[in-house]
């Protein structure tokens, strides 16, 4: 079986898929967390792998940057290959108050994208995490003393170069984290009825400048990645 943009055979993938952007990360969450991994996808070097977890089937998967290339892949996996709960596993910049290397379970994904306005007949979706994923994950974090935070997100379509007002508003609301994929999969979790949810590790600060050294965003990965196949276990 082939669509535009995964070379899978039918049935390749698990009904749960851990998405970091980059699929370096998904072959090292596969090599480290998971057993008897087979290799799914290779087309455009976005890597899947499909392995076991505590005895469950779980595929891992990169999106690739940003809200297009995410959107495609994961409408993919939902519609051809049967996938029905997308955790994705990331880094974000972080505003106001919050410390480097804190997890952000992201509850809402606001954005500077038209995507969601487009699909919804210009109005503004609330693009929210499924709430048993997002329990699951507080529940499993707490008990455990992670450094978790259900938090509001923006998703940006720009990296370099948006809207120089954006940390004004960001912090007038409250929002945590800036990531750039979390609003385009909430939103289309939601129509297509499958669950989802963002687990962001805060990498930068975008206001202090401060930033994670690589060993500490490896520490994150892996925290993160843990955290999103016990939640994916429990919901
Ligand atoms: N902007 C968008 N995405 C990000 C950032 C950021 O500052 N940091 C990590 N992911």
């Amino acid at each position: 079986m082939n669509t535009p943009h995964i070379d899978a055979k039918p049935g390749a993938f698990a009904q749960t898929v851990l998405l970091p952007g980059d699929p370096l990360r998904a072959r090292h969450i596969a090599e480290t967390l998971l057993q008897d991994v087979q290799p799914v996808n290779r087309r455009r070097n976005m890597l899947g792998y499909t392995g076991q977890y505590q005895g469950r089937r779980v595929s891992v998967m990169g999106s690739g940057m940003g809200i297009p290339s995410c959107t495609i892949y994961c409408t993919e996996l939902i519609r051809e290959y049967g996938v029905r709960r997308i955790i994705r596993v990331g880094t974000c910049g972080g505003v106001g108050e919050v410390k480097l290397g804190q997890i952000l379970l992201a509850q809402s994904a606001s954005t500077d994208s038209r995507i969601n306005r487009i699909g919804f007949g210009g109005h503004d979706l609330a693009a929210c995490a499924d709430f048993s994923l997002l329990r699951a994950a507080v529940e499993y974090a707490e008990a455990r003393h992670l450094p978790v935070r259900v938090a509001p997100i923006f998703s940006t379509d720009s990296f370099h170069d948006g809207d120089p007002g954006i940390l004004g508003h960001l912090r007038r609301q409250r929002i945590l984290g800036v990531e750039m994929e979390a609003a385009g999969l909430y939103t289309l979790a939601q129509r297509e009825g499958v669950q989802a949810l963002a687990i962001l590790t805060v990498s930068d600060h975008l206001e202090s400048g401060a930033r994670l050294s690589g060993e500490e965003r490896e520490t994150g990965l892996g925290q993160m990645a843990r955290l999103a196949l016990e939640c994916a276990l429990r919901a």
